[in-house]
């Protein structure tokens, strides 16, 4: 199984008081869960809004820098509050999220998806200025454009299935899946 674990240090952290509080709370999860869901609209919203300049799919007229100037200071507080409230989600259930198979994939996308913003910031974006009006963007921008789609709707997805049990490792036998999940003999099924 594997080499290099998490597991002992999730295993405290469910021990923790603030932990088990969270996890019995009536009120609290489903309220972190539906804050966790709501600022979806507003990160994922003006994310696709200027993935979707970048493909020269929409508001092509609008010169690209004054669509970032708008959009970046609410997609980060987007980003802040998606960020705070699934740690906060994380911390009610940290063993099984953490052996969770969609989890795992979901934290890969993330910052598979922050790379991909981070090398557009870094990269093209530094000439923007050369084409800032353009209608049809420079090739690598599009290319930003397109991945960003795809990974926040991969994280998304994983997100949502996070919830289903299907691969837990007290319910999965297929050993890809035991040891994608980081299970243990002592949490697999008998
Ligand atoms: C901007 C980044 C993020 C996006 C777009 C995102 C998206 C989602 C979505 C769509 C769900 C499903 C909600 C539902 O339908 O019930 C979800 C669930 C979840 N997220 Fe995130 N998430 C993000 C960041 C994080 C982070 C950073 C963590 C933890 C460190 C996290 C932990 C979780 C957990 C544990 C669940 C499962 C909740 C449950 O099913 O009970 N998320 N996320």
């Amino acid at each position: 199984m594997e080499c290099m674990t998490l597991l002992p240090f999730v295993e405290w952290l469910a021990s923790t008081r603030g932990s088990i509080a969270l996890h019995e709370s009536l009120y609290m999860y489903p309220l972190i869960e539906s804050l966790h869901v709501l600022t979806l609209m507003l990160f994922a919203g003006t994310t696709a809004l200027l993935d979707f300049r970048l493909l020269g799919l929409g508001l092509r007229k609008v010169p690209l820098s004054d669509i970032t100037a708008k959009l970046l200071p609410w997609m980060f507080t987007g980003f802040a509050i998606m960020v705070t409230s699934g740690a906060l989600l994380f911390y009610a259930i940290p063993v099984r999220s953490y052996q969770n198979v969609f989890f795992r994939a979901k934290v890969i996308l993330l910052l598979l998806a922050g790379l991909n913003a981070w090398l557009f910031h870094a990269g093209i974006y530094r000439s923007v200025e050369r084409w800032n009006h353009d209608e049809v963007l420079p090739r690598r921008a599009r290319m930003a454009g397109l991945l960003s789609l795809v990974l926040w709707a991969l994280i998304i997805t994983s997100g949502r299935m996070i919830a289903y049990n299907w691969f837990d490792c007290d319910v999965t036998t297929k050993p890809t899946i035991l040891w994608l999940a980081g299970c243990t003999e002592r949490n697999s099924h008998p």
